[in-house]
């Protein structure tokens, strides 16, 4: 048996970046994890977690897809991607494992897909960041960002990072293989 502190925040989102942040390498040089996903879309919680990496901790930020927003067009600028490349950050830009070609077909025609149906149960009974914190670890693992043994995801609600978790990674083809081993920290109201 082993016991490891859980850190509840009292409500979601970006508030809780830094102790997030602090938290979740903490607990990856601890357990002699090296590699840290994280997500960020504009970069912004990123550079926040520069200051973290010593030389063995490698970051993967997972952004969003090209065209999220705007058809052809990223999140994260060039300027901020160039910057984070240059400081030793591998960036993951790739579809979304947990919404995927079912978003489009759930927009246009209704109902709603078993992939999507994961997300919201994950999402609900869990919170954003922890459904985050599945979803990149899959994209990286599948962009061959991470070996296929535990590492340390961060994500949150929309902005920042409020949630943070130990996860042994799948691909998206064995998905049900992916384990998460500890949380870190979650907040404890999800909405
Ligand atoms: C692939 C991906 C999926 C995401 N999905 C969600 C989501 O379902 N709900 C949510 O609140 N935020 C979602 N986010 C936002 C992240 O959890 C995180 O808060 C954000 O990327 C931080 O961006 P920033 O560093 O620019 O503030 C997602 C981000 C990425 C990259």
């Amino acid at each position: 048996m082993i016991e490891r502190k859980i850190v509840y925040f009292e409500k979601p989102g970006e508030q809780n970046t830094e102790a997030t942040l602090s938290l979740a390498f903490e607990r990856a040089k601890e357990l002699g994890i090296d590699h840290v996903v994280l997500a960020s879309s504009y970069g912004e919680t990123a550079k926040k977690a520069l200051k973290h990496l010593d030389d063995k901790t490698k970051l993967v930020v997972v952004t969003y897809h090209t065209g999220f927003f705007e058809e052809g067009k990223n999140t994260m600028s060039r300027e901020v991607e160039e910057f984070l490349r240059s400081k030793g950050v591998t960036i993951v830009r790739q579809s979304h494992i947990l919404s995927g070609i079912e978003r489009s077909i759930s927009r246009k025609l209704g109902g709603v897909s078993r992939v999507e149906a994961i997300a919201e149960a994950l999402r609900s009974l869990f919170g954003h960041g922890l459904k985050v914190c599945v979803e990149i670890t899959i994209m990286a693992a599948d962009s061959g960002a991470i070996p296929i043994t535990e590492v340390v995801a961060i994500g949150g609600r929309s902005r920042g990072a409020d949630t943070a978790v130990v996860i042994r990674p799948a691909h998206m083809n064995n998905f049900f293989d992916a384990q998460i081993k500890e949380i870190i920290c979650i907040p404890r109201e999800k909405r």
